[in-house]
């Protein structure tokens, strides 16, 4: 069986060379490789969640679907489409929310960072706070799993979002007895160099620091200009591996030419020189590709017509498991209803995650928070009585953001528990596990 793999690319302004560098060439490499069946889209729903500043969704689709487009992505050998242009991501986010339980979402990335952010500033916990970020990881699985990806290529900051449409995914085969989806696997490039920008940061947009990548000849060089170098004068030998203009260029540069330059730093090139070379060097491997975008997006009706025409291919694939999901979860033509036989409910799991209450030494009733096998997750603090005890009971299941202290748990500063071991995998097995009950109490 062809592996799929599957990426999404939110349209969010204009890609710059550490975009390019460090997710663009890769995944247009990664594409070649005939074993695999690849799928790129514009998520262009999830650029809603954070903008309502349709100008810009509208010319950063363009953009960026023009970026890939002129990087060498073929959409004859890759489905490159545009996520809305296929309806049944948005019908089968709705299937998914019904599985999702709240509790999980509560405790995605994102959405506790916007949190905890309002707590730090004094406001409301979900102030500002919209129901697109909430539940973006629902979306994100959706994309996912309507297409059965295998494999999800995503950066390190995306791994939570593929285990929750593995979790989706399993919830929902489970609870309606079938192999509707595949468990897809984020895959983590730990290659991929990152590239400093002109200040010696990561090249980021927040830190104003980018190259662009499709800037005139004249605009590149201007920037490589730009990179931060120090006050070391023509002759003096330098360094390569403090460098960032040595980074940049090894992006670009084959093995020998890289190991040309570390020669000349050896020997002391002056850095006006090194400059120049970079900027011939990058420019060489970006000036072709500069023209076709500047072609491509001069012809906005083609790129509409190549995105128009991955979504249509993918559809009837799209249209069909939908068919099957409708009929899973009973939304089924009514003249099947006299003759279908009584579906089986699944069994139910036999043990869960579990509270289990007792007496200190010294009469306080407390608890015990066990996992499913047994095991010891969180010990409570002791209370005065069955109220205070169940209080504290309720607060942790509903806890969204904890941090462990030493063997203390604390959720907003408080300790509510004290953990049997110190380290995050506790933390990860105690997530993991309210997770679980979370997800019993569906059925
Ligand atoms: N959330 C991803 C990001 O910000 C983009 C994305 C949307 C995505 N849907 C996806 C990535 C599906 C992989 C698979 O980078």
């Amino acid at each position: 069986m062809t592996l799929r793999v599957l990426t999404g690319i939110k349209p969010t302004g204009t890609p710059h060379l550490g975009n390019y560098v460090g997710a663009i060439r890769p995944a247009i490499a990664a594409s070649r490789d005939a074993g695999i069946d690849s799928y790129y889209f514009l998520a262009d729903y999830h650029a809603l969640s954070g903008s309502a500043d349709a100008e810009r969704v509208h010319r950063s689709t363009l953009e960026v679907a023009a970026t890939w487009l002129a990087a060498g992505l073929d959409p004859k050998r890759v489905h490159f489409y545009r996520q809305s242009d296929i309806p049944e991501v948005t019908e089968l986010t709705w299937l998914l929310s019904c599985v999702t339980a709240k509790g999980l979402l509560n405790r995605a990335h994102a959405y506790k960072a916007a949190v905890d952010a309002n707590v730090a500033a004094g406001h409301d916990p979900d102030h500002a706070v919209g129901m697109g970020l909430y539940l973006y990881p629902v979306l994100m699985a959706a994309d996912i799993l309507l297409f059965n990806a295998h494999r999800v290529p995503v950066g390190r900051d995306q791994i939570q979002h593929i285990e929750i449409a593995r979790d989706l995914a399993q919830r929902f085969n489970h609870l309606h007895g079938g192999e509707y989806f595949t468990l897809p696997e984020a895959a983590i490039d730990e290659q991929t160099a990152v590239l400093p920008g002109t200040d010696g940061r990561k090249m980021s947009k927040s830190y104003d620091n980018v190259i662009p990548l499709w800037g005139s000849s004249k605009a590149l060089r201007d920037a490589i200009f730009g990179v931060v170098t120090n006050s070391q004068v023509p002759g003096e030998p330098k360094d390569p591996e403090q460098s960032s203009l040595f980074l940049i260029y090894q992006a670009f540069a084959s093995v020998e030419e890289s190991q040309a330059m570390r020669r000349a730093y050896a020997e002391g090139i002056a850095w006006g020189e090194a400059k120049r070379i970079v900027h011939a060097r990058l420019d060489a491997e970006l000036a072709p590709m500069r023209e076709r975008y500047n072609a491509l997006v001069a012809r906005p009706q083609d790129i509409e017509d190549t995105l128009r025409a991955g979504a249509e291919r993918l559809r009837p694939q799209a249209r069909e498991l939908l068919a099957s999901l409708r009929e899973a979860v009973g939304l089924r033509s009514l003249a099947t209803l006299a003759r279908a036989p009584a579906r089986k409910k699944p069994a139910k799991k036999d043990r869960l995650p579990r509270f289990v209450q007792f007496k200190d030494a010294d009469g306080r009733l407390n608890f015990k928070f066990l996992a499913a096998d047994g095991d010891l997750l969180l010990t409570g603090l002791g209370y005065p009585d069955a109220r205070a005890s169940a209080g504290a009971m309720a607060a942790l299941r509903a806890a969204t953001a904890f941090a462990g202290d030493g063997g203390v748990l604390l959720h907003e500063g408080q300790a509510i528990g004290t953990l049997p071991e110190t380290g995050e995998p506790a933390l990860d097995r105690l997530t993991a596990a309210l997770n679980e009950l979370n997800a019993a109490e569906f059925e």
